[in-house]
């Protein structure tokens, strides 16, 4: 059996949070290592749990960022990512970026707001 790629949730609404957990549970090979909207727990738990992945509500970090991170983002494609209706559009720091074609991946400090 491969080994489960561990999951960390970070978002401060619990009907999201919630959301999330019952739908990864049901996903394998992912286990939910945690579920917190709260950021001090999150941090605690990135050095206990040591997760794979980090779903983290991007607009709730402030602050600086405690290591280099990526954010996978989660946008509606409806013209099946063929970059052609724009409604995939993530506003970052370079601009905005298609999450079907420029993503979906993005480096975390770029969605951040500048300041
Ligand atoms: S899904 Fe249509 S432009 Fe990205």
């Amino acid at each position: 059996m491969a080994d489960k790629i561990r999951v960390l949730i970070v978002d401060d609404h619990d009907r999201v949070r919630g959301g999330l957990v019952t739908a990864l549970r049901r996903a394998d090979p992912l286990e939910v290592v945690g579920a917190t909207g709260c950021a001090d727990e999150a941090l605690q738990w990135l050095h206990e749990r040591s997760p794979d992945v980090i779903l983290l509500e991007v607009k709730r970090v402030g602050g600086a960022l405690p290591c280099p991170a990526q954010a996978l983002v989660h946008q509606i494609m409806p013209c099946g990512a063929l970059a052609g209706c724009g409604a995939c559009a993530v506003e970052t720091r370079l601009g905005w970026k298609l999450a079907c074609n420029d993503g979906p991946v993005f480096d975390l400090i770029d969605l951040l707001p500048k300041g």
